[in-house]
């Protein structure tokens, strides 16, 4: 490791001779690399999510002019509804299909506003979509996964009891997924409704909304190992029964007190869930950036302060939960932190100074940074090689099937912008690929046999999971993973969840580079709700390309 790290800093300083010695030092980025999938999908990626026939839907806005894709068959949508910004008559889609194995992208069309709305996959694969802006404020849409490129959303008229703009949801253990808050909205609800009313009060929300700048929108939501909700909001959270609609627990203020939603918006990931077999599971969730009190004013006076550069780290399960507080390599807000399936979290895209919201972010950070939780405290933080595309408003990013980070979108203007403005709306696509992809680490990658692509996996079951290692294997450094693919937007991964399987993952040698290992799969849908998961195998750290299992 030593000798790498010298071979690198000659190898930059060779490369850089001429730039100083210091800048060097405080840019050495050593993981990672990038690569430019689309130069234009016609789209701006606001929203993604993958589905299970490796295809990501995405989706920006329909109220602000004509995209650079058109609708296929001359189909137009008209708009009276969206008068502020919206043409009336619009030929062109806001919404794409793109199929990753082939990196090829088709038009679809959403009938309404799905501006910073939200949504998950339920447990049968479709994707549920709520919410928006005017027209589509109390849409639901939905989108059946197909393989023939012949579907495309459906939506429901007032499928919402109450309009949904800035919610978070997730998907239930019991199938349902929750809506949570909203803009002007201090309540939840649910899809399907269960009752005629379908609005559950949640004083919290008002609790945490900070006079004209909010700061707790689009609110972090993590399902806990014990079938609650925990619900992070501006600089605090609490744990949520909701079935009975009760706060069973409320968490200390995060140190410092500084807002961590929208606008001020950071993120948070529930971190992997391991030993998932044990009768008490721990949880942690780890918040990272976000903007300081009072950001949000100051951008809109042209003082863009910069980003917070803490994270803190929360055992939400404990009697008596404390936040850890950790510092960043640099600020952050806007940042994406996706859960890679070695159980390292990336953190990416952003910004280092200004708040989310029109034309209020500075100073794009092009480095992703990744955190690897299982480190000594001190030494998490690792930084990697930078992109050269700013992702700054409205930027997204997402794990695929084989390990690589998707990453769009960015568009900090009320219309497609792309000359005269500080940061063009994005219509790119690239992928950051994880230092794990390096060819150098083939012979350690394990190769998935069984179980098959698409098996269904029932609760509480012993899976035998076969695989290939052509290098010589690490037998006590091998785990399986299963991770949950997320709807993601406004820097917030919904429904994201990693389950690290079986305890002592011994791998038992069968013939030629070929071993087996079992594992137990989760117990309860507290645990890993109803759906489609990516499992992979990782061995030192290098994880197999991923298959889909269905979790019924
Ligand atoms: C989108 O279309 C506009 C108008 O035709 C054009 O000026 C712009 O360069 C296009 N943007 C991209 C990224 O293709
Ligand atoms: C973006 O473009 C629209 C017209 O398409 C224009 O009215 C607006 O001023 C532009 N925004 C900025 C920030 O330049």
């Amino acid at each position: 490791m030593a000798q790498t790290l010298i071979r690198y800093f000659l190898f930059v300083n060779l490369l850089f001779a001429s730039i100083p010695c210091q800048k060097i030092l405080t840019q050495a980025a050593i993981g990672g690399y990038w690569q430019l999938l689309q130069k234009s999908i016609g789209i701006s990626a606001m929203h993604m999510q993958l589905l299970s026939n490796d295809r990501v839907i995405m989706f920006d806005r329909t109220d602000f002019g004509p995209s650079n894709l058109s609708l296929p068959n001359g189909k137009c949508r008209t708009d009276f509804i969206n008068l502020l910004f919206a043409i009336k008559l619009d030929c062109t889609a806001h919404s794409v299909e793109y199929d990753v194995l082939s990196n090829t992208f088709r038009p679809l069309m959403v009938q309404t506003d799905v501006w910073c709305s939200s949504g998950a996959l339920m447990p049968d694969g479709r994707l549920i979509q709520t919410g928006g802006f005017n027209d589509g404020e109390r849409r639901v849409r939905i989108f059946n996964p197909c393989n023939n490129g012949a579907c495309d959303w459906q939506e429901i008229v007032s499928g919402l009891a109450t309009r949904r703009w800035y919610a978070t949801n997730h998907i239930l253990p019991d199938g349902r997924q929750i809506i949570i808050g909203g803009r002007s909205q201090f309540n939840y609800e649910f899809y399907p409704k269960d009752a005629a009313a379908n609005v559950y009060s949640l004083p919290f929300l008002v609790e945490t909304n900070d006079r004209n700048t909010e700061n707790n929108l689009y609110p972090f939501v993590h399902l806990n190992v014990d079938g609650n909700l925990f619900i992070f909001a501006n600089n605090r959270a609490i744990l949520l029964d909701y079935a009975n609609n009760k706060v069973v627990k409320t968490y200390p203020v995060l140190p410092g007190g500084d807002p961590r939603n929208y606008p001020s918006t950071g993120s948070s990931v529930l971190l992997p869930l391991k030993n998932i077999q044990v009768a008490y599971i721990e949880a942690e969730v780890l918040v990272c950036g976000g903007a300081p009190k009072g950001s949000f004013v100051q951008a809109s006076q042209g003082d863009f302060v910069a980003a917070l550069n803490t994270c803190g780290r929360i055992k939400i399960t404990d009697p008596n939960p404390q936040w850890i507080m950790e510092t960043m390599p640099q600020g952050r807000v806007m940042c994406d932190m996706i859960l890679l399936p070695n159980g390292n979290v990336l953190v990416v895209n952003g910004a280092g100074a200004g708040t989310a919201g029109w034309e209020y972010g500075r100073n794009p950070v092009l480095n992703p940074v990744l955190y690897r939780p299982d480190n000594p405290i001190g030494s998490r933080f690792e930084q990697q090689n930078p992109s050269s595309i700013p992702r700054m408003y409205h930027s997204t990013a997402i794990l695929l099937r084989d390990g690589r980070v998707l990453v769009g979108g960015s568009n900090p203007h009320a219309y497609y912008n792309f000359t005269g403005v500080l940061f063009p709306t994005e219509l790119s696509l690239e992928a950051f690929y994880p230092q794990y992809l390096d060819a150098k680490y083939s012979n350690l990658r394990p190769k998935i046999i069984l179980p098959n692509s698409q098996a269904n996996l029932g609760y509480a079951q012993k899976v035998k999971v076969r695989f290939m290692v052509t290098g010589t294997l690490a037998q006590n450094m091998v785990s399986v993973t299963m991770v949950a693919p997320s709807f993601t937007t406004h820097s917030f991964s919904m429904s994201q969840r990693v389950l690290v399987l079986g305890g002592d993952n011994v791998a038992v040698y069968l013939c030629e580079s070929t071993y087996e290992v079992e594992v137990t799969t989760p117990n309860s849908g507290n645990v890993a709700p109803s759906g489609y998961y990516l499992l992979f195998v990782a061995h030192q750290d290098i994880p197999s390309e991923g298959i889909w299992v269905h979790v019924q």
